[in-house]
């Protein structure tokens, strides 16, 4: 006991700032994430240099408009709008805080092809371009970096590549979208799909067009980075199988609530039979579950590693400043290249049976001829909603019970921890 305590303080003696490297930044994009990092760079300049070794010096800024009022303080002429300009500026690391394919591609290509660092917060881009932009990295002996693009502030990504050691998971399942889970919550709460989305959008976790989300291509972006990190499958080679909430996101509130269960959008990538299966839909959840209580714009991953229970990491999953804080980390560990080594392969098909909730507008005998050995239906006392639940489906089937009631305009989501 005596000789940890001394050790501790001779080694607090002896600690000593560390000597300051002047890392030369241009920042694409001065939005919500932008803005929210350079004022994170302005607060934490003392903690950069004394705990981290780095003074970050801002050498271009671009945005589309120059002349609109940024939400950080700056030296303003470093505003372009010339994306060639903003190339031609002297930096170590670029960070790309756009967003979409163009310009922010073109300049991660360029970038990179000068051998400069990379950091970007762009799911979308790295879905489709992940493996190009690392090979073009590795070519020219640079590095990219991603942890901001999924989880917001939560680390899930470095989570995978720095927590287990040499250990790998088996599987890894969350909430990935804020915006869904904000919405689900609120509609949970009695809110319109409306009223949902103008708080969300006024609490800045909604662009104007939030189908990316609802419907979840955004999710199934992140888990294929996710799946990326975990498993090594190239993010474009992997198919995500993916059920929308839209476009009634409140009918599977409704239906969640008459199982007694909550729902919630829940992305997820596994191990069967060692091919790698990965799928973003709406799962009907325990409400004391850790995901049952992931609320408004929380994210919530859980990692199994073969452990009594998962592995957790759970916080604000969107905003400018979670990202920011997770950009900043990319920036001060730039210098390391996460590493991604295939070590499986891309499943077919998703083969497992769960059990699924079945709902349908109008009354039952729909459903009794829709679904084989079609167990209890349940059927509102106006008869304008019937719903069941189906034992031991794969997805394929239960795509196929779907198909044979869309007249009903049926909706199914599967149950959490049912695999059959
Ligand atoms: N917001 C979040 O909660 C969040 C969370 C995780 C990841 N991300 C990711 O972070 C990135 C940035 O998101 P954000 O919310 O900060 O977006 P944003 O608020 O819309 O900001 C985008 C910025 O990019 C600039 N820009 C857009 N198109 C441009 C173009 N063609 N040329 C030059 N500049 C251009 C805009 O300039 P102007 O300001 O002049 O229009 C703006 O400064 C995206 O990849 C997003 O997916 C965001």
């Amino acid at each position: 006991m005596s000789s940890v305590i001394g050790v501790e303080a001779t080694e607090r003696e002896a600690w000593q700032a560390p000597d300051v490297t002047r890392v030369r930044v241009a920042l694409a994009g001065c939005g919500a994430v932008g803005s929210a990092l350079l004022r994170e760079i302005d607060a934490r300049r003392d903690t950069l240099a004394g705990r981290h070794g780095i003074e970050v010096e801002l050498t271009r800024v671009l945005v589309r408009d120059v002349s609109r009022q940024r939400d950080a303080r700056f030296d303003t002429a470093l505003l372009t709008s010339d994306v060639g300009e903003f190339l031609a500026a002297e930096a170590d690391v670029v960070i790309e805080a756009i967003g979409g394919f163009d310009p922010a591609l073109r300049i991660s290509q360029a970038t990179l092809s000068r051998s400069r660092k990379l950091i970007t917060a762009n799911k979308l881009l790295l879905a489709q371009h992940g493996t190009a932009l690392t090979s073009l990295a590795r070519a020219h002996a640079t590095t990219v970096r991603y942890d901001a693009a999924v989880g917001g502030g939560v680390p899930i990504l470095r989570l995978l590549d720095e927590a287990l050691g040499a250990g790998g998971p088996s599987s890894v399942r969350g909430i990935l979208n804020g915006t869904a889970n904000f919405v689900l919550t609120r509609l949970e709460n009695g809110a319109s799909l409306d009223e949902a989305l103008d708080e969300a959008r006024c609490a800045g976790f909604a662009e104007a067009d939030a189908s990316r989300d609802l419907d979840g291509r955004d999710a199934g972006d992140k888990i294929a980075l996710v799946a990326w990190t975990a498993f090594g499958v190239a993010p474009e080679q992997l198919s995500v199988r993916r059920q929308s909430l839209l476009p009634e996101p409140d009918r599977y509130v409704a239906l969640a609530g008459r199982i007694g269960r909550r729902v919630r959008q829940v992305a997820e990538c596994t191990i069967v039979n060692g091919y790698v299966i990965a799928s973003v839909e709406p799962l009907l959840v325990e409400a004391q579950s850790a995901l049952g209580r992931t609320a408004d714009e929380g994210n919530h991953v859980e990692v199994f590693v073969g452990w009594r229970a998962p592995l957790c990491a759970s916080g604000p999953g969107a905003g400018g400043l979670p990202t920011a804080t997770a950009l900043l980390s990319d920036l001060i560990s730039a210098n390391a290249a996460p590493r991604r080594t295939r070590s499986h392969h891309v499943a077919l098909a998703d083969t497992r049976r769960f059990q699924w909730a079945v709902e349908i507008r109008g009354n039952a005998s729909a459903l009794h001829r829709a679904v084989p050995n079609c167990g209890l239906v349940h059927t509102t006392t106006d008869a304008g909603t019937s719903w069941t639940i189906v034992e031991a489906a794969t997805p394929d089937d239960v795509s196929l019970i779907a198909g044979r009631l869309i007249g009903a305009s049926p909706i199914v989501a599967r149950c959490a921890e049912s695999i059959l």
